[in-house]
């Protein structure tokens, strides 16, 4: 059984949608289950909302991250000492596969930069699922999604998918095809939590 669990994918390869229903899956079967996301809506969160939609340099994107983070691992802590199988919407990798994209021009081996900095500040996954897919198929998906943020662009996507293949390499890992159906995309999941 795996307690902590989170999933990870470029924009519209489906994390929300079936996280929302493996989470609704367990709960129904009784399960003391959380579903969480990140970027958070504390007041840390607002402050990377602001950063994601006004295009804010990439180091203080990163640290505003981080921050955000960093709080909300206080919160999973709690859940996980209570029981609690807990469901996250994206989490590390994200900052590591969007901000190295971000920062590439910037400094050398961005990810490794990252890494060193959330060191130590975050709870470790049992699993990590990694959602792949094509970012022009997944574009299509959302391309009717109201207020499109500066992430969502084929090349950059291009990049945080590269990042997040590379990164993506430990035993917590499981590589989903993300062109699968919804439904047997959620079998998958699920039962590799239980395993
Ligand atoms: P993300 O959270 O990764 O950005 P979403 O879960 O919001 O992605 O999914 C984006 C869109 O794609 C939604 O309209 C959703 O219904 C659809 N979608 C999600 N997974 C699949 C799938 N496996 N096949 C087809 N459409 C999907
Ligand atoms: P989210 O609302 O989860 O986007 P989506 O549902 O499209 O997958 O996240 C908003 C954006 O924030 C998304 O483009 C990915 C980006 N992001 C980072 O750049 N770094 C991070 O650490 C996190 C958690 C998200």
């Amino acid at each position: 059984m795996k307690h902590f669990v989170t999933f990870e994918g470029i924009d519209g390869s489906g994390k929300s949608t079936v996280s929302n229903l493996v989470y609704e899956k367990m709960k129904k079967e009784g399960y003391k289950i959380i579903l969480t996301y990140e970027p958070t809506d504390s007041w840390i969160g607002k402050i990377v909302q602001k950063c994601i939609k006004t295009k804010s340099d990439p180091f203080i994107t990163a640290y505003t991250f981080i921050a955000d983070r960093y709080e909300h691992c206080k919160q999973i802590k709690k859940w996980l000492d209570t029981g609690k199988i807990v469901l996250c919407d994206r989490y590390v990798e994200s900052t590591y596969a969007y901000q190295a994209a971000q920062m590439q021009k910037s400094i050398d081996n961005p990810i490794k930069w990252l890494k060193e900095l959330s060191k130590d500040r975050y709870v470790i996954p049992d699993r990590t699922f990694l959602f792949v897919i094509d970012p022009k198929k997944s574009l299509v998906r959302i391309q009717n999604r109201e207020n499109l943020i500066p992430f969502e662009k084929i090349d950059f996507l291009d990049k945080v998918q590269k990042n997040y293949l590379n990164i993506s390499k430990g035993a917590r890992f499981k590589k989903i095809d993300a062109t699968k159906k919804i439904h047997e995309i959620v079998d998958i999941c699920y039962k590799d939590i239980l395993k």
